[in-house]
């Protein structure tokens, strides 16, 4: 993607058959060193997973620019139309990292960290949600589909159809779906579910997301929901109280797991430079025999603390050595002005310095830690040269980078360790599959993967491409689109091809 600057659009007169709506766009404003703007790729799975599909769809995506007080007008960047929404530095605090991360993120990842109930941030998270919702009906064309995106926006399709009764409303949780034993403690429940049933399509990792979900209809509206599909009957009646639709009305909420641009990986491979590179990944680490991986953003839910520990007891009994093994770690940085996310990074590095500083030798070190984002290139090169990726989210809404690793494996080789809490772990069976709380279970998954023979890696791998090639980012959303178009026939459409 082109990173500087962008011709500007004219927000009066553009109008599209298909919007996208995310909290980020696909790129983040940034100030060099020497002081000058720039954009770079935003972080993270979801903008990585939805980008080839606005480029094969041609549509106007509508989102923040990452910085606040942002000014910049919609523009257009390397065919990407992009329509910015402002937010001040205390929306940032309260709707960004308060509700968004410090509220919906912890609870809907099990509460592994103690969300905070804010009527503050709720407020807030209420008038952002409104705004994106404006920006999404003021570029939508008549009859227009409109997908909305992520945990960030979970009012959104509702505020749209009130608005915009004649768009057809697409939405995707691209992170997991708590039990209703979780998700009923939030004090805002029932206006977060009437928000998300203003659309007509709930796409979620899971399958048992979309089983939470409905469950959670069910116990606090009590509109039926034979299979996905929840009937919501007329304004009015029954026990739900909005008055989106005179109409009775159906949603369906349904599991379409996400996937990445699997060819453009395959590709990558295939290049000279990123070749070379893994090799010189290998020289420069000292030619260990086996190279561990984890690439995660820096995040209480990815498990690193429990992989560190695994490695440090292996190490410890002498069932791995420093001398040949090296675990290289990178953690890009993330939401880095939220407490628990500072706790995090604090915790994370002291135990590299431990783990370096008990096991580490003047010639190798035990953990290599890069707290830096990387390029495609240069992690495709990694994954090449890496030959046990570890995955081990203690919950994570699909895990694409366990994805990445297996469309670089073109050499059918290297083995994927990957936690059950994983959504990916639905599809990507012929993984070492592990349970990151259970220390003795990951460390056995670990050797057996350094002791894993040829052969062994070569089926499972084989069978892991199989499935991740064919499952692509494309078969998602024409999965996702086409559903949705099924949903609404008449308006259905545009956008779907
Ligand atoms: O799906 C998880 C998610 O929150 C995405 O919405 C986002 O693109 C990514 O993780 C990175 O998070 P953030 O935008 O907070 O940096």
């Amino acid at each position: 993607m082109a990173q500087r600057g962008g011709t500007s659009i004219d927000s009066d007169t553009e109008r599209y058959d298909f919007v996208v709506v995310s909290n980020r766009l696909p790129v983040d404003r940034v100030v060099r060193r020497d002081g000058t703007p720039d954009w770079q790729p935003s972080p993270g799975g979801l903008v990585t997973a939805l980008e080839p599909v606005m480029r094969a769809n041609d549509g106007g995506w509508v989102g923040w620019t990452g910085t606040a007080d942002d000014d910049q007008g919609p523009f257009e960047a390397d065919g990407l139309h992009l329509h910015p929404v402002p937010l001040s530095a205390g929306e940032v605090e309260r709707y960004y990292e308060g509700f968004s991360n410090d509220t919906i993120w912890p609870l809907y990842h099990d509460v592994i960290a103690q969300p905070t109930y804010n009527r503050e941030t709720w407020e807030t998270y209420v008038e952002v949600n409104r705004r994106f919702a404006e920006a999404s009906a003021d570029v939508a064309a008549e009859g227009a589909m409109v997908w909305v995106q992520d945990y960030q926006l979970q009012l959104v399709p509702r505020m749209l159809r009130e608005r915009r009764p004649d768009l057809v409303i697409g939405f995707f949780n691209h992170i997991p779906f708590p039990a209703y034993g979780l998700f009923s403690q939030l004090p805002w429940r029932r206006q977060i579910v009437e928000g998300l049933l203003g659309a007509d399509l709930i796409g979620f990792q899971r399958r048992a997301d979309a089983g939470n979900f409905l469950r959670a209809v069910r116990r606090l509206f009590h509109v039926p929901t034979p299979h996905g599909r929840v009937e919501l009957p007329a304004a009015g009646e029954g026990k739900w109280p909005n008055s989106m639709s005179d109409e009775p009305r159906t949603v369906v909420a349904k599991h379409f797991p996400i996937s990445i641009d699997a060819a453009a990986y395959v590709q990558l491979v295939e290049t000279e430079s990123v070749r070379a590179r893994a090799a010189e990944i290998r020289r420069d680490l000292g030619d260990p025999t086996t190279i561990m991986l984890g690439v995660d953003r820096l995040d209480y839910t990815k498990g690193i603390r429990h992989r560190f520990a695994a490695y440090a007891e292996l190490l410890d009994e002498g069932k791995l050595d420093v001398d040949d093994t090296v675990l290289v770690q990178i953690a890009s940085p993330s939401r880095e002005r939220v407490e628990t996310y500072k706790a995090l990074r604090d915790e994370i590095e002291l135990t590299v310095g431990r783990v370096n500083g008990e096991f580490g030798t003047i010639k190798h070190s035990a953990i290599s830690y890069l707290h830096h984002g990387y390029p495609r290139e240069e992690m495709v090169a990694l994954m090449l040269a890496a030959d046990i990726m570890l995955v081990t989210a203690l919950r994570d809404g699909m895990n694409l980078v366990a994805k990445e690793y297996v469309a670089t494996r073109a050499d059918d080789d290297g083995v994927l360790v990957l936690s059950e809490f994983a959504g990916a772990a639905d599809e990507l069976k012929q993984a070492l599959l592990v349970n990151p709380h259970d220390i003795e279970g990951l460390k056995r998954a670990i050797l057996a993967a350094v002791h894993m023979p040829r052969q062994e890696r070569r089926t499972r791998m084989h069978a892991l491409r199989r499935r991740v090639l064919t499952h692509d980012v494309e078969h998602w959303s024409r999965d996702f689109l086409s559903a949705l178009a099924e949903v609404r026939p008449t308006a259905s459409a545009q956008a779907a091809a």
